[in-house]
């Protein structure tokens, strides 16, 4: 191996490329510090600090007296979605209910028959007009309308225009796989924000912010585990912390946006420079439309226009019309506020069986319940797979220990469903 370097950044860029062509491996060990230094003629703390730096953006990870060793390339990690082979009653997929859900067919009926070419103007004029209804209750200064392939799309993007790799980014905690998984593979830092009842806690922001980050991740509705809804005050206070870091990037996930019974908070300060406020489609309309309408200042619309750049990869003006041919349609709208009443019935008839068997369920909403556990939840959730039940329990979620918790996806659930799987976590728990 040819480490080679005079700084810790040297170092680091040797260390990364001689991965990259294969002379250092996955569980090889680095040269001890001494070694290296003595070989490179540097300070042991330039060697250390490389180190430090390799294990922060996930090149390498310390072993005790093994030293600092080269990990396996990130993977990601596990996602939404059901599990079509599991002979269990699956009540992990975070997936709506496919019945609530607007019929592909009469979207596609719906096209122009007139093809599009290079040229067009990235958002479609019908769709930028009815958006203005869908982000009636956002109060933006100055925004810039953008259209995305999605939520998570649109969070990468934007991660990837204004950051650099090794960024720490403040997340809640525990969080939405999808987001761990995007920090991880843009080579980012989640610092994890503990969520309460209310949202991020305001301590706990401030410290992330103190410590550096320099984006910050939030879901303002239907927190993605928890399900939790940020509360006006609790918005306030964040946005009062978040006015004294006016160069931290704000992005506001707010995928739940018409299905919710909460009203929407904003998150960015009024002196924040760079914000987004994100609205998927995939709940409402379904997530196979791979659309999201996104506002935010005009710098990073511009920022990500240029990774989406119009006569390249603009989002398909058939997707961005059978958006619009929802947001026009009074039947499809009527079917959302239907599906946001369906949601909140499953999820509060599940809450209520399971508070009578002693649980404590976290309020809010969205198409998961977020239900706290005595103790670890891995043997919860083995017990309840041996009895045909197929929950996630939280750790794929955390970004640091956390106590034992289970996230229920509701969207399907009969009441009868809920009261046996209710029944079998009692009786889970009672077997201890
Ligand atoms: C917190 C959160 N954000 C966004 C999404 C949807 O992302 P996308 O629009 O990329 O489908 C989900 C879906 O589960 C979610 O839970």
């Amino acid at each position: 191996m040819a480490i080679t370097g005079q700084s810790a950044a040297e170092i680091v860029d040797s260390v990364r490329a001689e991965v990259r062509n294969g002379a250092l491996e996955p569980g090889q060990a680095l040269p001890p510090v001494r070694e290296l230094a003595a070989r490179l003629g540097v300070n042991r703390n330039t060697v250390a600090a490389a180190y430090k730096r390799l294990v922060v953006v996930g090149v390498a990870e310390t072993r005790g007296r093994l030293g600092t060793l080269i990990r396996e390339p990130a993977a990601p990690g596990p996602r939404e979605g059901a599990a079509p082979d599991s002979p269990l009653m699956d009540l992990a997929s975070g997936n709506p209910d496919s019945r609530w859900l607007p019929d592909p067919r009469v979207l596609a009926s719906a096209l122009s028959g007139q093809p599009r070419l290079y040229g067009e103007p990235p958002v479609s004029p019908r769709l930028a007009a009815l958006a203005k209804r869908w982000f009636q209750d956002a109060h933006c200064p100055d925004p810039v309308l953008s259209v995305t392939h999605g939520a998570v799309d649109a969070i990468e993007r934007l991660l990837g225009a204004h950051l650099v790799s090794a960024d720490p980014v403040a997340v809640e905690d525990p969080c939405f796989l999808s987001s761990i998984n995007t920090l991880r593979l843009l080579d980012l830092r989640p610092m994890g924000v503990p969520v309460d009842g209310e949202g991020m806690t305001v301590d706990g922001l401030r410290q992330a912010l103190a410590s550096g980050a320099r984006a910050v991740l939030c879901t303002p509705r239907a927190h993605n585990p928890t399900g939790c809804n940020l509360s006006a005050g609790r918005a306030a206070a964040l946005r009062d912390v978040l006015a004294e870091y006016p160069d931290v990037l704000v992005i506001e996930d707010d995928h739940f946006a018409p299905l919710s019974r909460a009203a929407y908070q904003p998150l960015a300060s009024s002196r924040s420079r760079h914000w987004a406020l994100v609205r998927s489609v995939s709940k409402c309309f379904g997530p196979d439309l791979r659309l999201a309408l996104m506002l935010s200042d005009e710098d990073s619309a511009r920022r990500l226009g240029l990774r989406l750049a119009s006569g390249t990869t603009w989002v398909s003006h058939l997707l961005q019309d059978m958006v619009a041919c929802c947001l026009e349609s009074r039947t499809v709208m009527a079917r959302v506020i239907e599906a946001a009443a369906d949601y909140q019935r499953r999820r509060d008839n599940l809450s209520r069986v399971l508070r009578e068997h002693g649980l404590c369920p976290w309020d809010g909403d969205g198409l998961n319940l977020w239900v706290p556990l005595p103790g670890p939840a891995a043997p919860v959730t083995a017990a309840l797979a041996r009895r045909g039940w197929l929950v996630r329990d939280d750790r794929p979620f955390r970004l640091a220990d956390g106590d034992g918790a289970l996230r229920v996806t509701i969207s399907e659930l009969e009441p009868e469903t809920a009261r046996r799987f209710s029944e079998d976590l009692a009786r889970v728990l009672a077997a201890g």
